[in-house]
């Protein structure tokens, strides 16, 4: 993908789309959302940066009536945004993204991205470090790179012409399974739901950059 506006996209005015996004709660349900353009959505999401490159995301993407219904049960404090919405995300982390390595290595090769020796190199070190990492470690790394993808999705929404709720109240415990995913493997970061706006989000206040700064 190159880096000059998709053509789909409505906007790359970057102080529209990041101060332009609020939390939206309710959207128009007549609005849907093509799987093509999800499709775009969702590549321009993951361009985001990750731990060595890794990739552990994962998206369910819950755009029919019959997925909305198995969904609206377990958010139940956000039924408006998963009924309303034109669909809603899972954002989920794969534990066994260690599985892609080679995937991942190999491609940047073949992409001339990267050169062999380099490859090689780098996979000596990373697929032992894979194979040793405490789960808790893996599933830190795995947050955090599921957090910026998760991010840039809503970026690439608004670009798309779009809103978004990030959404934590739901049964995390529950959702793989009710989706027929393997829950070990696949485990909940967020659910996103996207889709055009029909009441305009609160506006919300930040603390001053004199608070969350250290200068040193
Ligand atoms: C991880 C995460 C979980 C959230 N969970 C919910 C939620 O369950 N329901 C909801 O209405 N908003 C939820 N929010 C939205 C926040 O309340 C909102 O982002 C915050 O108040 C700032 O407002 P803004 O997004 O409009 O800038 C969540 C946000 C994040 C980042």
């Amino acid at each position: 993908m190159n880096t000059t506006q998709n053509k789909v996209q409505k906007t790359n005015d970057f102080n529209e789309i990041t101060y332009g996004r609020r939390s939206v709660k309710l959207y128009d349900p007549e609005v849907k959302i093509s799987r093509e353009e999800m499709t775009e959505i969702l590549a321009e999401a993951s361009r985001a940066p990750s731990s060595i490159n890794m990739q552990p995301w994962r998206f369910l993407v819950v755009d029919t009536p019959e997925g909305k219904e198995k969904l609206a049960p377990l958010a139940r404090f956000n039924q408006n945004q998963v009924l309303t919405s034109a669909a809603v995300i899972g954002v989920f982390m794969d534990m066994n993204n260690a599985e892609y390595l080679e995937e991942i290595f190999g491609k940047a090769v073949e992409h001339g991205y990267m050169p062999k020796e380099v490859a090689d190199q780098q996979l000596k070190v990373v697929k032992p470090y894979y194979e040793n990492i405490p789960a808790s470690d893996l599933r830190d790394v795995n947050l955090i790179d599921s957090g910026l993808v998760s991010m840039q999705l809503m970026l690439a929404a608004r670009a798309h012409g779009y809103d978004t709720n990030p959404i934590g109240g739901y049964e995390k415990a529950q959702i793989a399974e009710t989706f027929g995913m393997d829950k070990e493997r696949y485990q909940p970061v967020m659910l996103i739901s996207i889709g055009k706006s029909a009441k305009e989000g609160h506006p919300s206040y930040r603390l001053p950059v004199d608070t969350i700064t250290t200068w040193a």
